[in-house]
């Protein structure tokens, strides 16, 4: 039977994949067809099923139906999913080396970002936690964060004394008390309501997250400051990978190798769509001028020095020098 993309719903899963298809499990927390991630997945998905059909089976759980970020890693060393790819704040609970790609203004852009996760030291980074369990598969992009709040942000000043949502990251919560701010960890699922409701004041995320979850409908604005990255890495555990039949495993890598390069050219255009989209739904993006962006680095690179033994100096200089 061929399997069609769409037919393996989650309470029908095994009557969607054929008998002794290795079921595949994806889960992530976006959308699937205006972010960098979820198209990714949804073209992964799709490569799977036709390609690898009679193989494997893959169904892609999004907007967080399965997991969100925090239980994702967990449910993958149970080996109730395969495949993940969450933000790399994420893994600094694994490894502190990955606090690298939190660190404000570290990259100038995303192909200074690709260049130095297709280095030796970004390649490397991928098998940090084969010890705990888990293997990097790939790097997939989603781009540089932009800042808002619930008034508008043009210096740093203007953040000070608000209360701001972050990713669990020691890092981010770092930034944040630069700027005078709050830092309050929470899950992806529950910014929105978050903003909406005064919890938070602010957020930061892409184009693509801010539009995604219509974080801009209940901001004043969004400041475009490319504040810092967010990218994530795909994620399985070492148990289930070493368990593939070697002819899967290799055309499962090879395809999602594909995917990768594919989607990661695009994740910068999807971005400035996602802002385009955001304006034209009546959103208010504000850009920075030369002194005003100067402010946001000067006040937020003295975090680095917080964090140079955790990431490693040469690890800096390296991503420093792609940027020159
Ligand atoms: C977040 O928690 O803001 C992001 O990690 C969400 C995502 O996956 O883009």
């Amino acid at each position: 039977m061929a399997i069609a993309l769409g037919l393996c719903a989650p309470a029908a899963f095994a009557e969607g994949c054929d008998d002794g298809e290795i079921v595949i499990k994806f889960s992530h927390v976006t959308n699937t067809d205006k972010h960098p991630k979820g198209i990714a997945a949804t073209l992964l998905q799709k490569r799977v099923n036709e390609e690898m059909n009679g193989k494997a089976c893959m169904e892609v759980f999004p907007n967080s139906t399965l997991y969100n970020d925090d239980q994702v890693l967990e449910a993958m060393l149970q080996g109730d999913v395969q495949l993940a790819a969450p933000s790399l704040s994420k893994f600094e609970q694994f490894t502190k080396k990955f606090r690298i790609f939190d660190l404000p203004f570290m990259f100038k852009n995303i192909e200074a970002v690709d260049e130095f996760q297709n280095s030796e030291i970004g390649s490397e980074m991928k098998e940090l936690m084969v010890r705990r369990g888990l293997l990097g598969l790939q790097f997939w992009h989603n781009g540089l964060k932009q800042i808002s709040a619930n008034k508008p942000l043009i210096w740093p000043a203007d953040a000070e004394g608000l209360k701001f949502r972050v990713q669990n990251s020691d890092v981010l919560k770092a930034q944040m008390k630069a700027m005078g701010a709050s830092p309050q960890p929470m899950a992806f699922s529950e910014v929105y309501g978050a903003l909406q409701t005064g919890v938070v004041d602010g957020q930061q995320n892409t184009w693509s997250n801010i539009y995604g979850q219509k974080f801009f409908e209940v901001q004043d604005g969004v400041t475009e400051a490319n504040i810092g990255l967010l990218d994530y890495m795909v994620v399985t555990s070492v148990d289930w990978w070493d368990s593939l039949p070697e002819d899967v495993r290799d055309q499962l890598a090879t395809i999602l190798q594909e995917v990768t390069e594919t989607r990661n050219a695009e994740s910068f255009r999807v971005n400035e769509e996602a802002k385009e989209a955001i304006i034209e739904a009546g959103g208010t993006v504000r850009q920075l001028n030369a002194e005003q962006r100067q402010a946001w680095v000067d006040l937020m690179k003295p975090v680095w020095a917080e964090f140079v033994e955790d990431v490693g100096q040469e690890n800096i200089d390296a991503a420093q020098a792609i940027n020159a």
